[in-house]
């Protein structure tokens, strides 16, 4: 029989790479908690409707990319395609909205699924660490949220990224845009899909890949010249908090997002180290989705950067992460005395913070050596029965390969001042 593989478009996340998945979560969630974001967990999966009117009926990623099915008791569900329709449902769900203290600052971290074409950066299950800041209309929160996914890539060491940076304007102004684009689509020589998306959803032309169809587009109407007062002055503010900050971006005025809910403030982190998947993360405002899934409304701003395309471009621009050492002490008993004396210092140097590992398995002296240079540890400490008679233990200086006894009954307290 052969043996599994993983599903296509998937692969595992593996030792030793698969410390750098930690580290990148733990980077972009970092500056979150520091600024008043609460953790949050929902299910893996939802109630397909909920993605349906959330996301988007004419989305790729509803038509599409769904992983939807009927379970055995008759419920209509899908794998998570995304966080942001199920955190708004969580909220509002557990009425945080209504605690008074708005808005309501959230962040999570988990996987995604998306029937897509796997290639290079796009998988049909990856991860996201997001932020969701529910229930507030403030070009603030707009520009914290962008100041911190900047200052998340930063901290990891990341720095060929762009910000792009537009406005989607809001129920007064979009519509109008929308017909003015619309007109100017059906004058074009577009193929009959596009024609259609053009009738459903024309904001999504603008984002056609094709380069014949680029071309076309060159003179169409931009949103940008379209916004209401009270969006240009929205906008505006943000962009200025932002540029106060320090943080570099550019106006992308035909920056469009696959997801419907968006409104006014719409950003992505580009890298160019990526090819095509070029998209880090990327997130905006959505003052409608709350009442689109049936609750009151509650303006919101969040955003989710993909942790598996962070890690590639951190590939990309040949950045090392610092990782914090696997084991920092490697024990190697020689004989059974030997093995309970060992284990013990190697369980009370673990509850001193200090990591720690065994040789396990009956190994000779120079399998169990291979084992503690694999580690990575910084000291080896070997023990035979000769050692214990005379009450030490050798302890060896992995990088300068010095050997030298300590005492049975300092070499914890030995260990812990070295690695101190
Ligand atoms: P999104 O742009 O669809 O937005 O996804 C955010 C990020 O997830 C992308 O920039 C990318 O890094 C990563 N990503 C998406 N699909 C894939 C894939 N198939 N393979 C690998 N990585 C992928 C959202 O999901 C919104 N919920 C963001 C948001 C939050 N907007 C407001 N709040």
């Amino acid at each position: 029989m052969s043996t599994f593989q993983a599903p296509k478009g998937t692969y595992d996340l593996i030792p030793p790479e698969s410390a750098k998945y930690l580290a990148v979560r733990e980077a972009i969630a970092a500056p979150l908690r520091n600024s008043g974001y609460g953790y949050i967990e929902t299910p893996g999966f939802e109630n397909v409707e909920l993605f349906a009117r959330g996301v988007g009926e004419s989305t790729d990623i509803v038509t599409k990319e769904m992983y939807a099915f009927e379970t055995k008791g008759g419920d209509q569900l899908a794998l998570r395609p995304e966080g942001t329709a199920s955190v708004l449902r969580a909220a509002l769900e557990a009425n945080l909205h209504k605690l008074g203290n708005l808005p309501v600052k959230l962040w999570y971290s988990g996987s995604y699924y998306r029937y897509e074409r796997p290639q290079k950066g796009r998988y049909r299950h990856f991860s996201q660490v997001g932020a969701e800041a529910i229930g507030a209309e403030d070009p603030a929160l707009d520009a914290e949220l962008i100041i911190l996914a900047d200052q998340a890539y930063r901290s990891l060491g990341l720095r060929n990224f762009r910000i792009l940076l537009n406005s989607l304007g809001d129920k007064e102004c979009r519509p109008v845009y929308r017909e003015a684009l619309q007109t100017f689509l059906r004058g074009l020589d577009l193929d009959e899909e596009t024609l259609r998306r053009a009738d459903i959803n024309p904001l999504r032309v603008l984002d056609d890949k094709r380069p014949d169809v680029q071309k076309q587009l060159t003179d169409a109407p931009l949103l940008r010249d379209y916004l209401c007062d009270a969006c240009k002055a929205y906008h505006e503010e943000v962009r200025e908090l932002i540029t106060a900050a320090g943080v570099a971006f550019e106006d992308d005025p035909k920056l469009v997002r696959g997801l419907d809910y968006y409104t006014r403030t719409t950003f992505e982190f580009v890298h160019d180290g990526l090819g095509s998947q070029s998209a880090v993360g990327g997130g905006g405002r959505y003052d409608g989705l709350s009442e689109m899934i049936g609750g009151p409304a509650l303006p919101s701003v969040g955003w989710a950067l993909g942790v598996d395309r962070t890690v590639l471009a951190l590939e990309a621009e040949g950045v090392e992460l610092q990782l914090p050492a696997l084991t920092s002490v490697f024990a190697v008993p020689l004989g059974e005395e030997a093995r309970r004396v060992l284990f013990a210092k190697v369980t009370e140097l673990r509850k001193l913070g200090i990591a720690a590992d065994f040789s396990y398995g009956a190994k000779g002296l120079k399998g169990a050596m291979k084992n503690a240079n694999r580690s990575g540890a910084r000291y080896t400490i070997v023990a035979g029965e000769r050692d214990l008679a005379e009450g030490v233990v050798q302890l060896k200086d992995m990088e300068s390969g010095d050997q030298t006894a300590v005492g049975v009954n300092e070499i914890v307290a030995e260990l812990e001042s070295k690695l101190g």
